[in-house]
Formats: C-alpha cells, sequence, structure tokens
C-alpha cells in the first residue's frame, strides 16, 4: 500500500532510491517517483507505471544529489496519473512530500487551503499536506520539523512520511501514524523505508517510529524524535533489523511467488524450530508464555484478519475447537471493528496477519484491547505494528514474502496456529496424549511431504493449460478442506483473474449447481476424511452436470481418480493437518494457469502487498 524509500547522507541519494523502491515495489505499483535535493533547489521525477519507468525517464537526467525521497504508489484518491503521483510539492516548490496512508479529513483541509489561495494539481488526498505545512512554515515563526508537527495535529487519517526541503537542507523529516516506518542508522547517515527492504542492504541497525512521531534525520548528529501528541523529545530504541539480503532476490526462479511456495517446507520448518521439545510432550511458543493461562481460561476465541489469513483462521477454527473444545468465531476484520461485536473480557482475540499492517486488523486489535480482551497476534513481520499493538503473540517464520499473492505466509500460519491449539490442548487436558503424538509425529513430516507435493509441479502445469480460456472455477471442500477450497479461488482469482468461487462441497447443491456445466472447471478437494463418502456424491453430481473434475486426493486412492478427469495425489497426514499439503497443488494451479495467461504473477492488478487503507 505505496511505498517509501528515503536517504540522506554522504552517497549518492538516487540509486538507493531505485533500488530501494524495486524491492518495496510489491506495496504498489500504480506510479513512482523521486524527489532529490540538488544546489539550486529540488529536482522532481514521476510517472504512471513501473519504477522501471521511471529509471528510463530519469536517464538521461541529473539526479545526483545526497539527500533524496521516492514513491511507489498503490492508488487510492485519485486515479494512477503522473499527476497524482507522489512526491507532491509544494506551491513554491521548496517541499517535497512523500505518503503513504489515508489523510480522512482532506476535503476539509482542501477547502480551507483554496480559500487561503492555493490551487491543486491532484486528486489525492496528500496535496493537501505539503500545502499545509508550507502554509504553517510560513506564516508561523517555527522550524520545518515543527511546521510538521502542527500540520500533522490537525490531520485524521493515517500517514507515514517523508519530507524534504530546500530551505532546510540539511534534514530529512519523517513521520508516522498507522503506516510503518522504520529509519536505518548508517555512519553519518539515515536509510528510510516502508520496511527493511531498502535498508538491509546497508544496516541493520534500524529505529521503528511509533504513531504521532516525527523525527529529523540530519546526517552526522543523532536522529531527534518528537511527538505529535507529548511534549519533549522521545526515546526510541534501536532494534536489530530480522531480515537478511538473499531473502530479498528470487533466487533462479521466474517469480518469487513460484520462489514462495517452494519455500514452504523450509517456512514450515523453520515455524516450528525450537516449539517442539526434544521429547515431543510439550508444545511450548515463547511469546505467549505469560497469558497461557488466560488462554486456557479462554470462554472464547475470536480470530480476525483478511484474505488469506482469513483462511489460515478459519482453518484454525477447525483445529481449536476439535482440540482445545473452546468455541471459536472467525471474523473479517473489516466487519468485527465497525459491527460493535459482543467482546468479554475472558475473551481471547487472536490476530492473524502476514505484513502485521493491515490496517482494519489493526483497528480490530485496538477494539478489541480496548474492550478489555486479550489479544494474541500471529504474524510474519519482525516489529510490525501488529507485533507492537498485541499483548503478546507468536512469530512465523516465513521469511519475507514478496509475491503479492500469500502463499509462504499461509501455511506458516497454519502450522503456528496448529502448534498454539496443540499447546493449549495438552495444557487443559483436552487432547489424549496417544493422539497428541500422533499429531505431533505427523506435523513434523509435513515438511517432507510438502516437499513431495512440490514434485507435481510439472503436473500441474500440465493441468493448468485446460483452465487456460476459461472464464470461472469452483472449489469445493468439505471440513478443514473448505477454508482450503476459498484460498485455491482466491489465489486463482487474484493472479489469473478468472473469476472463482470456493465452497463448502455440501453448499454446492444449495445454489452454485446452477452454474455447472461442460465449461466449469470444478477442483474438489478429496483427501481421506470422515466425510470423504460424502464428497465422492458431490463429485458424481457434478459429473452428471458435465462438469470438469479436478481432484486432490490421498496418494493411493482408485476411486475419486478414476471419477476425475484430473487427479492429484498427495500425501497421506493426519486428517487435521491436511491444509499444509492440500493448500499447495492449488497455489501452483493458480501460478501455472497465470503464466500461461500472460498475467504479471507478482504484481497482479489493481492489488497491493500490504493493506494499510481501510
Ligand atoms: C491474498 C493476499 C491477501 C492478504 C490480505 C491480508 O493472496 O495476500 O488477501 O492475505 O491482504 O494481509 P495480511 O496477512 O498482511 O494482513
Amino acid at each position: 500500500m505505496c511505498g517509501i524509500v528515503a536517504y540522506t547522507g554522504c552517497k549518492e541519494a538516487y540509486p538507493i532510491l531505485i533500488k530501494g523502491l524495486k524491492r518495496l515495489e510489491y506495496r504498489g505499483y500504480d506510479s513512482a517517483g523521486v524527489a532529490l535535493l540538488q544546489q539550486d533547489g529540488i529536482a522532481l521525477y514521476k510517472c504512471r507505471g513501473r519504477v522501471a519507468d521511471l529509471d528510463e525517464m530519469c536517464a538521461n537526467k541529473n539526479v545526483s544529489a545526497h539527500t533524496g525521497i521516492g514513491h511507489t504508489r498503490w492508488a487510492t484518491h485519485g486515479e494512477p496519473n503522473t499527476e497524482n503521483a507522489h512526491p507532491h510539492l509544494s506551491a513554491d516548490g521548496k517541499i517535497a512530500l512523500i505518503h503513504n496512508g489515508i489523510i480522512e479529513n482532506y476535503l476539509v483541509l482542501k477547502q480551507e487551503l483554496i480559500s487561503r489561495g492555493y490551487t491543486f494539481k491532484s486528486g489525492t488526498d496528500t496535496e493537501v499536506l505539503v500545502h499545509l505545512v508550507e502554509d504553517i512554515f510560513k506564516k508561523e515563526d517555527v522550524t520545518l520539523p515543527e511546521a510538521v508537527r502542527i500540520a500533522l495535529s490537525g490531520v485524521v487519517g493515517t500517514y507515514a512520511l517523508a519530507i524534504l526541503s530546500a530551505d532546510a537542507p540539511d534534514q530529512l523529516i519523517l513521520a508516522k501514524k498507522g503506516s510503518p516506518l522504520l529509519i536505518g542508522m548508517g555512519d553519518n547517515e539515515f536509510f528510510v523505508g516502508s520496511d527493511g527492504a531498502p535498508i538491509v542492504e546497508y544496516t541493520k541497525k534500524v529505529v521503528y517510529l511509533e504513531d504521532g512521531d516525527v523525527a529529523v534525520a540530519i546526517p552526522g548528529k543523532k536522529l531527534e524524535i518528537r511527538n505529535v501528541n507529548e511534549e519533549g523529545k522521545q526515546r526510541r530504541y534501536q532494534q536489530k533489523l530480522v531480515m537478511n539480503l538473499e531473502q530479498l532476490e528470487k533466487g533462479g526462479f521466474e517469480h518469487y511467488m513460484l520462489k514462495e511456495i517452494f519455500e514452504q517446507p523450509k517456512a514450515i520448518k523453520d515455524s516450528m524450530r525450537g516449539r517442539l521439545n526434544v521429547k515431543k510432550d510439550v508444545v511450548s511458543l515463547g511469546g505467549i508464555i505469560e497469558y497461557e493461562t488466560k488462554m486456557m481460561n479462554a470462554r472464547r476465541f475470536i480470530m480476525v484478519a483478511c484474505g488469506t489469513s482469513w483462511h489460515a483462521a478459519t482453518v484454525a477454527e477447525y483445529l481449536f475447537e476439535s482440540l482445545v473444545r473452546v468455541p471459536v468465531e472467525v471474523e473479517y476484520a473489516s466487519e468485527f471493528r465497525y459491527r460493535n461485536p459482543i467482546i468479554y473480557e475472558d475473551d481471547v482475540v487472536i490476530a492473524i496477519s502476514q505484513s502485521g499492517e493491515t490496517a482494519d486488523t489493526i483497528a480490530a486489535v485496538e477494539l478489541a484491547k480496548s474492550r478489555g480482551a486479550t489479544v494474541i497476534g500471529i504474524c510474519n513481520v519482525v516489529g510490525s505494528t501488529l507485533a507492537r499493538a498485541t499483548h503478546a503473540g507468536s512469530y512465523t517464520h516465513a521469511g519475507p514474502e514478496i509475491g503479492v499473492a500469500s502463499t509462504k505466509a499461509f501455511t506458516a500460519q497454519v502450522t503456528v496456529l496448529t502448534l498454539m491449539a496443540l499447546c493449549l490442548a495438552r495444557k487443559k487436558g483436552t487432547l489424549a496424549l496417544s493422539e497428541y503424538h500422533d499429531i505431533v509425529n505427523n506435523l513434523e513430516e509435513i515438511p517432507a511431504k510438502v516437499e513431495e507435493t512440490l514434485k507435481l509441479n510439472d503436473q500441474i502445469r500440465e493441468i493448468a493449460k485446460t483452465f487456460v480460456d476459461k472464464r470461472n472455477a469452483i472449489y469445493l471442500g468439505r471440513g478443514i478442506n473448505f477454508p482450503v477450497a476459498l484460498e485455491g479461488a482466491l489465489k486463482l482469482k487474484e493472479i489469473s483473474y478468472i473469476h472463482a468461487e470456493g465452497y463448502p462441497s455440501a453448499e454446492m447443491k444449495h445454489g452454485p449447481i446452477a452454474l455447472i456445466d461442460e465449461e466449469m472447471p470444478v477442483v474438489v478437494l478429496a483427501t481421506e476424511q470422515e466425510t470423504y463418502e460424502k464428497t465422492v456424491s458431490n463429485i458424481q453430481e457434478v459429473k452428471a452436470r458435465k462438469g470438469k473434475i479436478i481432484s486432490v486426493v490421498t496418494r493411493g486412492d482408485e476411486l475419486v481418480k478414476q471419477m476425475s478427469d484430473y487427479c492429484i495425489e498427495i500425501p497421506q497426514t493426519q486428517e487435521l493437518l491436511t491444509p499444509l499439503i492440500s493448500c499447495v497443488p492449488l497455489q501452483l494451479l493458480a501460478y501455472h494457469v497465470a503464466v500461461l495467461r500472460g498475467c504479471n504473477v507478482d504484481k497482479p492488478r489493481n492489488l497491493a502487498k500490504s493493506v494499510s487503507v481501510e
């Protein structure tokens, strides 16, 4: 949801900004721009399209500067065009500003600024900020950082900002509320990014800004941080960036998505590492130890999340209810937060997010906390807003996920949720030791079984050919495979733009069956399950209407294989762990269909990785 990069120091800023923007492009790719502080003022270059287009545009331009800001946009207010691209300039051209977030009261501010004589060049909410700062800076006898602080005190909404000015050429001003921003500390230089990706190459010493912070970075001086809501200087501790450069490269794969699908055995292993003790009779999740009693005594678990993370939450509903025997409600974070939900103090809310920056999920967390519930986070990005906003939590250790379509984050989330359910079930005594051992033994074999499943890649590429000219697809699953059907459909629609819907298999006959004809591919999850026979009947119902069956079965299954047009055989596992394997062929299927249709797999249209707006 927009990427921000900035640099100030003695290096050339432009190459750092461009490289950083390329690494942040997954956050949005509608337009890109940079502003560079040069001897004779600010040089501004921006265009519609990708960072590569911007770089091409700048090929013969003077881009020499030691301070600069760069932005890659996911459009919210105003269509993707050059005028709406960031940076935005003040009326006198002396202040440049980039923004990630949404200014909710921008219309009121805009009217006020128009009445004071300002004219607007863009349709964005962001442009009000640069004029507001300029207005205060010129009219009040204050420094530029103070003008920013005053301006932001009247702003409603979310922002991560980087600002530079020809009138204060030694200063880079940074501010944050609700959108992420971190500052890397180099030798007499500062690197800024929406996440660690543009920074990690230069330094691992970072400071995470907190909401309301306004920071001033001056090369050779200490970072100075004040807050919009408090007087005086603020102390923010330096932390180590948990990321390495290799994780950000494609490593020989054609796309990040494919690389990340193939990284799942490792991501699952890493998410389990150190959490299952040697004798395997205890699961311990360090991050939640202090809250274990609260979790064991929970009246109810409420899982809040969005998108793929919501599907992981839905898998967890089956896991928690079956193992921990406590009721679970799964909520779309966006609906939960506006519904005035009933939340009890002995409820435990589990918020799940890969990025840890999803605006709706964060808002749901704040709401649950304000009602007295205990809030546990599960997220992938260390130091993210979610990680800091929750009472406690467990990280997934999937490594950076760059492909916009989430893959390894999903399996890592399901792994951590499985461990959490096992930990609580043992402590509560709702799971017999023998059953516990059976699940744990199976869990340990999952990385190897996912590895085996990945060997089906070529077969799945062949099956994908039959989808290329299709306009619709249906995904069916029962029980714990139902959320996998939803996830498979989401993967297909988001990267190949084929309309796809997931249903509980039994729901098909209550409506969707009307859609089935010889043109309709129906992907059925038909692995060994208590409801296997019922699924077989559902397959017959599709076949009777000439639908094309693509089944995912447990290896060795002959019955469903014979009924299917295409059959994908995956390794057997304990039923509750099936999603960790059954989702993999569906990820590969979506990937190959999208590639065959010529779609941009890593950067699907209209999407962004980190949805930090409502
Ligand atoms: C789908 C996808 C999205 C995200 C959703 C939540 O492939 O990536 O649906 O799952 O935007 O994002 P996080 O998990 O970062 O909160």
